[in-house]
């Protein structure tokens, strides 16, 4: 009986199959250590930093507008969907309507020395408290930035971009109070935040 026997043929496939298999599971193991892997150019810092900068993120409420979902789900949201945006939901005012951008992306195309000019001098419309990050230190703009570098994949613009106050905000939006005819201080100017 000449060829291959059976048993040796089947030996063969299972080696095949496992060979298959294990190229299978090194690429995807690969691809997900790419993924997690920092943006190119970041560079490496202490534990101490980085948990400067998230404990920093966390005081200064960042995530509850630039992460969607974040207040509803009472903060309890994984790091990995951190900054990567507000999503769709739109803040409507006397402004128009904005949308809380993905801060992952922001700072990707910034160098850490641009970012703390960035943060000092910034000025946009509501909501976003733009006075209070001008006030933050050197230090602690540089250990927010660290952070935000090591978070992983950057992410996608967010879907919505920013509406004048003629163009009707599609669901979902929060809806600020309109000024008065008198226009009371308690209530946004229209210019408010205007660059
Ligand atoms: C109440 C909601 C809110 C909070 C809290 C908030 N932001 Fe924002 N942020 C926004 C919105 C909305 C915009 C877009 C404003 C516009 O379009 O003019 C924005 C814009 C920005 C921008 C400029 C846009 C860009 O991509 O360059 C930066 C930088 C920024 N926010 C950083 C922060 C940081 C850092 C914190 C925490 C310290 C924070 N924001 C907290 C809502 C918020």
């Amino acid at each position: 009986m000449g060829g291959v026997s059976v048993n040796e043929r089947r030996a063969v496939a299972a080696m095949a199959i496992a060979l298959t298999l294990s190229t299978a599971v090194t690429s995807s193991q690969a691809a997900e250590e790419k993924s997690a892997k920092p943006a190119a150019g970041v560079p490496k810092v202490s534990k101490a930093q980085i948990d400067r900068g998230r404990y920093l993120l966390t005081v200064g409420s960042c995530n509850d507008c630039h992460t969607a979902g974040f207040a509803p789900n009472d903060g309890n949201l994984p790091e990995k969907e951190w900054l990567l945006g507000g999503g769709p939901l739109g803040f409507s005012g006397a402004w128009g309507t904005t949308y809380a951008p993905n801060l992952r992306l922001t700072l990707s195309k910034m160098s850490e020395a641009e970012w703390v000019n960035y943060a000092k001098t910034l000025k946009t419309r509501p909501p976003m408290p733009w006075f209070n990050l001008n006030q933050w230190g050197d230090a602690d703009l540089r250990a927010f930035y660290q952070y935000v570098r090591q978070l992983g994949p950057v992410g996608d613009p967010v879907p919505a971009a920013y509406l004048p106050p003629d163009k009707k905000a599609p669901p979902p939006y929060i809806q600020w109070p309109m000024p008065s005819a008198k226009g009371e201080a308690a209530s946004p100017k229209a210019d408010a935040g205007k660059k």
